[in-house]
């Protein structure tokens, strides 16, 4: 399995934080955003990562993160021409470098402490379809795509910051994907803000009967507003301090 870390966007709800740096740069307490998925992916046993960026500051990453070796990996980036293109745009530039392999999707913004090893385990015992991961999380705040299971744990609907959510699962920014994702993401059209949306990824394999979920204990979108910034920034403070990360 290899992996693909989505750190682009115009992060224009950060501004004037995200002016002229990408917010994936931004501290969370001692690290820079981005060290977080990163130390993830090493967790999870994957070897090669490709960050996906914008032209502007893909060399800032570069700088930062040189080949990887830090973390153990190899890393190796591209670049999304366009930055409202959307996630299933970004994850669709990894087309050659999966080279037919699953890949662990991560949105850099994402702060969690979930291993994901062990999910990672079950995916590749049948190799097929994708995984999600939800939370349990205030779904009412119209932030986020919302995962509606029944009680044996099966994907009924997910559905894109919906006005009435069906339960309070939030889709985190965790994907697994088969290979045939690429074929997949060629099917989408942009949604009504204009993006090929991951929630509409994840519907196309719902509709296969090809999607599981996975639920983790804590999570949180660094980069939705200053105060899930300020947020993440106490928790992981706050965990580091207790030995816990
Ligand atoms: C995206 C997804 C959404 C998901 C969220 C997690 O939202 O579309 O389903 O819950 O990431 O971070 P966006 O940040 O693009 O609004």
């Amino acid at each position: 399995m290899k992996g693909v870390i989505l750190a682009g966007g115009l992060a224009t709800r950060l501004r004037p934080l995200t002016l002229v740096t990408n917010k994936h740069l931004l501290p969370i307490y001692n690290k820079p955003m981005i060290y977080y998925p990163l130390e993830a992916m090493r967790k999870a046993g994957i070897k090669e990562v490709l960050l996906t960026t914008s032209g502007d500051h893909a060399g800032h990453f570069a700088n930062l993160l040189k080949n990887g070796e830090d973390f153990q990996l190899k890393l190796y980036y591209a670049v999304q021409q366009n930055p409202k293109g959307g996630i299933a745009d970004a994850i669709a530039l990894a087309e050659e470098f999966a080279h037919d392999e699953p890949i662990l999707v991560l949105l850099g913004d994402n702060i969690f402490n979930f291993n994901l090893l062990e999910a990672r385990r079950k995916f590749e015992v049948k190799s097929k379809g994708g995984m999600v991961f939800g939370v349990h999380k205030d779904t009412e705040s119209k932030q986020y795509g919302v995962i509606e299971v029944d009680k044996n744990g099966k994907v009924l609907s997910i559905e894109e910051k919906p006005e009435h959510p069906k339960s309070d699962i939030a889709q985190t920014g965790i994907y697994i994907y088969d290979h045939t994702v690429f074929a997949c993401i060629k099917h989408l059209s942009p949604s009504g803000r204009g993006e090929l949306e991951v929630t509409d990824l994840n519907n196309y394999y719902l509709r296969s009967g090809e999607l599981t979920c996975e639920i983790i204990d804590w999570w949180i979108d660094a980069g939705t507003s200053y105060d899930e910034l300020l947020n993440a920034n106490s928790r992981v403070a706050a965990m580091v301090k207790e030995g816990k990360l």
